[in-house]
């Protein structure tokens, strides 16, 4: 069956940065079937060929030395420009016309790309469905992939699902979230199920705490207009940490399946504690990077947070009593993302020189990005200095060890996306689930103005009394900038 990709905002960023270099390179690597077509969809007039003209020049900066021109000659052959407006009916009358056309009238499977401003999400979703071109009875292969953000709070997502599902079947729908189509996130599944000395320790038993961090050394750039009325957790947290959050504490699912996976990953969510605003007080940390309020587009008295910390408990048998801390931020030292599971001390201690504090016990740091890898910190005995012992790790890194290069997430994404796989895509109860968690969190800090909003100097680990809170808590935080090898 011939299969077609349509990518709704085809002149914006998104297109020419990610998309199209993802598909080129799925090309290169000879993984985007031979019969497949890609065709851009959005306002501005474009000849088939002065589209692939544009996308040359972006791919072949953002492919670097991957870009093979010939290559690229076959892959153009596959690409095709429908200039129309996601407001104009008439417009997706003549698309599904055009792409019927391109299909030879064949039953092809289409993959719908909506990476426009998200505010036309709603409104291409229900042109594409009275069009007649969602075809959600079946009998048609029809998918829809819709980019972050989904919504901005949960009643803007719920509004956004029953918008959807009034035109698509749920097992349609591919939310996408790019952090689950990392190589690293996906080897989290495979760290704990493939492999029998993990699991039985990763529990409340032997685990005091985990901290996920996704640091970022960029400040908001040219990004101010958007990331102002957003902010870290909207950008960040509600999203790409709560999807590590829920892959490192899901039970195992029953299959690897898109939907015993993403119940699992569900669970996760519905069992992390709520919090009253006195909790968000006490367990949360947000601030604002010095100088952002200088940045173009930003409000010169914004209260928008660049940076949070924020501890959340999960009510259930495995991990009663153990915190997540999740912690990210723009201007910080450098770019980092990191699981670091902390293991307790041990129940007795039979040295006298340690492990003394929890900064001393077992570490398992998942470096998810950039310098891919895993770590497992231990101690031992320093050579000829009586019992006296150091921290030294087993160091794994994915670099020396298969060589190459990581490919992008959205190559794996719009690979699953048009072979039918959702298994790493957000399901509507799983996005809703994760708004649940941050609308009290963002509704609190704007009400009672709890905890302050405090402020930090770019290019470290955050405010201050961010280190303090965890070190009221008798806890570290792991901050380290990963080495690059
Ligand atoms: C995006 C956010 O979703 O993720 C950006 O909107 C952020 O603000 C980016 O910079 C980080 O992605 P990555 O893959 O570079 O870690």
């Amino acid at each position: 069956m011939p299969h077609t990709i349509v990518i709704f905002g085809a002149s914006g960023d998104l297109t020419s940065r990610k998309l199209i270099p993802a598909l080129y390179n799925l090309k290169r690597k000879k993984r985007l079937p031979e019969d497949a077509r890609i065709v851009g969809f959005s306002r501005t007039a474009f000849s088939h060929d002065e589209w692939r003209k544009d996308l040359r020049a972006t791919t072949q900066e953002f492919a670097g030395d991957k870009f093979k021109p010939e290559v690229w000659d076959e892959f153009a052959k596959q690409v095709f420009y429908h200039a129309g407006d996601i407001g104009d009916q008439a417009d997706f009358v003549a698309l599904g016309k055009f792409l019927g056309e391109l299909e030879g009238g064949q039953n092809a499977s289409r993959v719908y790309y909506l990476s426009t401003a998200p505010r036309f999400y709603g409104q291409a979703v229900e042109q594409l469905g009275k069009a007649g071109l969602a075809c959600e009875d079946g009998g048609c292969d029809r998918r829809v992939v819709i980019e972050k953000p989904f919504g901005i709070d949960l009643a803007s997502a719920k509004a956004l699902n029953n918008t959807v599902h009034a035109h698509f079947k749920e097992h349609q729908v591919y939310r996408i979230d790019h952090y689950l189509g990392k190589e690293t996130v996906q080897n989290l599944f495979v760290l704990r199920f493939a492999n029998a000395i993990f699991e039985p320790i990763w529990n409340r038993q032997y685990i005091d705490h985990v901290q996920i961090t996704v640091a970022e050394e960029v400040n908001v750039g040219s990004r101010a207009g958007y990331y102002d009325s957003a902010g870290v957790v909207r950008d960040m947290i509600q999203n790409h940490l709560l999807q590590l959050l829920m892959v490192t504490a899901m039970e195992p699912p029953a299959r690897y399946a898109a939907d015993p996976v993403r119940d699992e990953k569900v669970k996760v969510l519905l069992a992390v504690r709520p919090k009253t605003p006195k909790d968000i007080a006490r367990d949360t940390v947000r601030a604002q990077y010095d100088g952002y309020l200088k940045a173009e587009g930003v409000p010169e008295n914004s209260k928008t947070a660049t940076f949070a910390a924020i501890k959340l408990g999960i009510d259930n048998w495995r991990w009663q009593g153990v915190p997540f801390y999740l912690r990210s931020g723009k201007a910080m030292s450098c770019r980092t993302t990191q699981i670091v599971i902390q293991f307790r001390q041990p129940p007795h201690m039979l040295f006298k020189e340690g492990p003394k504090t929890i900064r001393d016990a077992n570490r398992l740091i998942i470096q998810v990005q950039p310098a891919e890898g895993i770590q497992m910190h231990f101690q031992t005995k320093v050579p000829d200095a009586g019992m006296t012992m150091r921290q030294t790790d087993l160091d794994f890194n994915y670099q020396k060890n298969f060589g190459g290069s990581i490919p992008e997430a959205y190559e794996r994404l719009l690979l699953d996306a048009i072979e039918g796989d959702a298994s790493l895509f957000a399901r509507a109860d799983e996005v809703e689930a994760a708004w649940g968690i941050c609308d009290p969190i963002l509704n609190t800090w704007a009400a009672t103005d709890q905890p302050k909003l405090l402020t930090y100097e770019p290019g470290g680990w955050g405010p201050v009394e961010c280190t303090e809170w965890m070190a009221a808590q008798r806890r570290e935080w792991f901050d380290a900038c990963p080495v690059l090898h």
